[in-house]
């Protein structure tokens, strides 16, 4: 039997509040809601733990991380660990007194996400009017700070024309690294999968410009380049293998091997309130479920790219076939591969409206004014 190694990495989501409404969040269509969300002495010991498990990176995730008054001192308590740390962040609440208390908490990298590079189409899909200018204002801030700047684009059928603007920007910013990530279609993304969904050729031409720009860019700034899994041939190491990696934990302390697990019928997943996470990471059946190669059907159980991809996206599997255990249908050898072909030929010709996501349901499908959208903690 092989050695279990400890996870690398802790995605620690520590509120689904957000001032934002983006329609491919990949939090879960079930929001939760801030009264349910572990305190500062359940993250500490959290945190303590993951340390001895072995953890080297803590990522600090949302909904949106800055909503928690006490993430300096969750970034303070990692870094004093020696874990790297990393924030996930809108921008929109970070301002200058905040960066200083994180930059003296010793926070080593803090990742923007932009909707876009036109003002008006960014605030709509954000869902909040005023949205990408605070972005802009935070990665100077950033700059200033003397941190790594890394933009994260989100591209789709309804920005994908903007690419190379987006680069050009990340280039202005003096980013060291920018991923132009295609939608992943899980939560949100896959209810909105036919208003953002690229057609080939949008992909095609997008691959091409990222390509080329890599090249132009070489030693000067990092590009990452994530595909949408419906046009792949193979599909990606999700987590880079169920429970391989990561431990991800909701806002309320459920610990999962991913964002999207939760969408599996049939499993409980184990909360840090009342199970350590050197036990849920060794013992819990849901972390076990998918680990390594034993669970995997034909064609992956013979292929030898089984510990390459660990057999795809298990969350993709069910939401496309209703069966997690069955081979990831981006892969061209999986016998469900045609389903995915089908999702793309039935794309509509023009986008339907967004469904914004927001605690307690879609928002209408018109932009909201700015609003307090951030439920307060009772
Ligand atoms: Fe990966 Fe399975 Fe496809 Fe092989 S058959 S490439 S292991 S998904
Ligand atoms: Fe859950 Fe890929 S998102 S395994």
């Amino acid at each position: 039997m092989s050695v279990l190694e400890p996870p690398m990495g802790l995605i620690a989501e520590l509120t689904h509040r957000c001032p934002l409404q983006c329609p491919y969040c990949s939090n879960p269509l079930e929001l939760e809601r801030g009264g349910t969300e572990l305190d500062t002495a359940t993250w500490i010991r959290v945190l303590d733990e993951a340390a001895a498990l072995g953890v080297l990176q803590m990522h600090f995730t949302g909904g949106e991380p800055t909503a928690r008054k006490d993430l300096p001192e969750l970034v303070r308590h990692a870094s004093s660990r020696q874990m790297y740390t990393n924030i996930i962040t809108s921008g929109m609440l970070l301002d200058e007194r905040m960066m200083a208390t994180l930059v003296e908490a010793g926070i080593d990298h803090i990742q923007i996400s932009f909707q876009d590079i036109d003002p008006g189409n960014a605030d709509r899909i954000a869902g909040l009017r005023g949205a990408h200018a605070k972005k802009l204002r935070l990665a100077a801030l950033i700059k200033a700070a003397g941190l790594p700047l890394t933009l994260n684009f989100v591209v789709h059928r309804q920005n994908l024309e903007n690419l190379p603007g987006m680069l050009a920007l990340a280039e202005e910013l003096g980013a060291s690294r920018t991923e132009i990530a295609h939608v992943q279609y899980y939560g949100w993304g896959l209810k909105n999968r036919d208003a953002l969904l690229p057609s080939r050729a949008q992909l095609e031409a997008s691959t091409a410009r990222v390509d080329a720009a890599r090249e132009r860019l070489k030693g000067r700034m990092v590009i990452d380049y994530v595909v949408p899994d419906y046009y792949a041939r193979r599909p990606k190491a999700c987590m880079g293998g169920w429970a391989r990696r990561f431990i991800n934990i909701s806002p309320s302390g459920k610990a999962m091997p991913c964002h999207a697990a939760e969408t599996l019928p049939g499993f409980t997943f184990p909360s840090v309130r009342d199970t350590s996470l050197a036990e849920i990471w060794r013992d819990a059946p849901a972390f076990q479920r998918f680990r390594g190669t034993d669970w995997m059907p034909e064609p992956c159980r013979s292929c030898d790219r089984r510990e390459l991809d660990w057999g795809g996206c298990r969350c993709q599997a069910f939401a496309i076939t209703g069966d997690a255990a069955r081979t990831d249908p981006a892969c061209s050898l999986s016998p469900d591969h045609a389903l995915m072909d089908a999702v793309v030929q039935e794309r509509s010709s023009e986008p339907p409206e967004f469904v914004y996501r927001r605690i307690g349901g879609a928002a209408p499908a018109s932009v909201p004014a700015p609003q307090e959208l951030l439920e307060p903690v009772p």
